[in-house]
């Protein structure tokens, strides 16, 4: 009986605990905006190469990027020569990466900044390098040599069944390296009915789905996507997260109101906050999105509890998480009449508990207001395709004495 009851509560308990990923993991990967542009004579400012990891990693510290969390920087797809060399290692291309990756490697470090790379569990990458299978061991011993903190796996070119063990495995090698590195999965995102238990156990962070594009219908399609499958909340927690992919936030296909959507549902979702945008040109309010602390600390909150969409209705949404020290609300509407749309919502709509609270809008576009339970329901008007990001903090009950307390509402 005591065994039975000590195996269950492993169980349910029971993720990968290499002491990373406490909270989601913030960074800048190359893929959403650079794709696999690997010619630089036609585009020097946007090929994969040293240069641009170079002055990414410039900008995140001297913009201000890393200050507010983004710490990890680095590189997707596309990195590679066509061939592994005589010994069966990977080596990084030539002409874009010159110095070797060791030396990309040391330049993040120097800067204070973690080294995200990518590789694929199967024989090639989506674009076409080698991928990890049958050079499992080597693979990791170079990502080691090279500095690596963060190995990002794709799925591509195998199939998904032999993932059930085979990204296990390529962990267990990550983890006798004796090198931390957080260790991001594909697996689900390539099988009907993935064991998340077992993903877990395995990855500090996983994608679920498929690959984010850079507009509005693929943004709300992932939401979707999220919100038809509330039992994913479950498996998030400290060390071990649910990806619904990269920032958009400053790329072309998004506004303004929109990116914040992202931003905001993101931090709802306890998601990975990766961006993927050109530091150097970014527009100043969408880099605001980007640094807006009080949003990154409702996705970095450390009890680690993600949220979810809890009610939907005439195209409008209320998704809401809880913090530990109170509740984040996001109003999400999804009309595109151009007019600010007004809705209502109880306690019960928002699921957050009937209680007394200050809330403040974490876009500052509204004044600190009070809600409680004296209040009818909580009244809010979002822009057409916007958001209204609520943080509820509750009130100290000697607040609620003091009768020269003043609310605005
Ligand atoms: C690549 O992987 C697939 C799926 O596991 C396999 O069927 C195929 O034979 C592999 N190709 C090569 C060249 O190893
Ligand atoms: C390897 O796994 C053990 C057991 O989970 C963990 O304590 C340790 O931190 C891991 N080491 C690395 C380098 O991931
Ligand atoms: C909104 O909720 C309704 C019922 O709760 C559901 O039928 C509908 O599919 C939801 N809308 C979206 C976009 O998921
Ligand atoms: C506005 O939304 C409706 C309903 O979702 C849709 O049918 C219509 O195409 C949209 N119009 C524009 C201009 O996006």
């Amino acid at each position: 009986m005591y065994v039975l009851l000590l195996c269950c509560v492993l169980s349910v308990t029971s993720a990968l605990d290499n002491g990373l990923a406490l909270t989601p993991p913030m960074g800048w990967l190359t893929w959403q905006r650079f794709r696999c542009k690997t010619d630089c004579k036609t585009y020097p400012d946007e090929c994969i190469s040293e240069a641009l990891i170079r002055r990414t990693a410039d900008k995140m510290v001297s913009d201000g990027y890393l200050a507010a969390g983004y710490n990890y920087v680095g590189i997707d797809d596309c990195w590679m020569e066509k061939d592994r060399d005589k010994d069966g290692r990977l080596v990084p291309d030539a002409t874009r990466f010159p110095n070797g990756m060791k030396a990309i490697g040391d330049y993040i470090h120097s800067k204070g900044l973690k080294f995200i790379l990518f590789q694929d569990y199967g024989n090639k990458t989506l674009m076409g390098y080698p991928g990890v299978l049958g050079h499992e061991k080597t693979d990791v011993d170079s990502f080691v040599g090279w500095g690596v903190d963060y190995i990002k796996l794709a799925g591509m070119n195998v199939e998904p069944s032999k993932m059930d063990t085979g990204y296990p495995e390529f962990g267990r090698l990550m983890n006798e390296s004796g090198r931390p590195m957080v260790y991001s999965c594909s697996w689900p995102a390539y099988q009907g009915k993935p064991d998340y238990k077992s993903i877990r156990e395995h990855c500090n962070l996983w994608r679920n789905t498929f690959d984010i594009q850079d507009s509005w219908a693929s943004l709300t399609d992932i939401m979707d996507w999220f919100a038809k499958k509330p039992e994913l909340v479950e498996f998030a927690g400290p060390g071990h997260w649910n990806d619904p992919d990269m920032l958009l936030i400053g790329n072309d296909g998004l506004s303004v109101d929109q990116a914040r959507v992202q931003m905001a549902v993101w931090s709802i979702m306890a998601a990975p906050l990766i961006m993927s945008v050109d530091l150097n040109s970014i527009k100043d309010e969408f880099k605001h999105i980007l640094l807006n602390d009080r949003v990154i600390a409702v996705d970095q909150d450390e009890m680690g509890k993600q949220g979810m969409r809890v009610w939907n209705k005439s195209n409008c949404e209320i998704w809401s998480r809880e913090l530990s020290n109170g509740y984040a609300v996001a109003f999400v509407n999804r009309r595109n009449d151009s007019a600010p749309y007004a809705v209502a919502a109880t306690f019960d709509d928002m699921r957050v508990p009937a209680q007394n609270y200050h809330v403040e809008e974490l876009f500052d576009q509204e004044y600190l207001r009070c809600y409680g339970t004296m209040d009818r329901k909580f009244r809010s008007r979002i822009k057409p395709l916007g958001v209204k990001f609520y943080k509820f903090t509750p009130m100290k009950s000697n607040e609620i004495s003091d009768e020269h307390y003043q609310c605005y509402y």
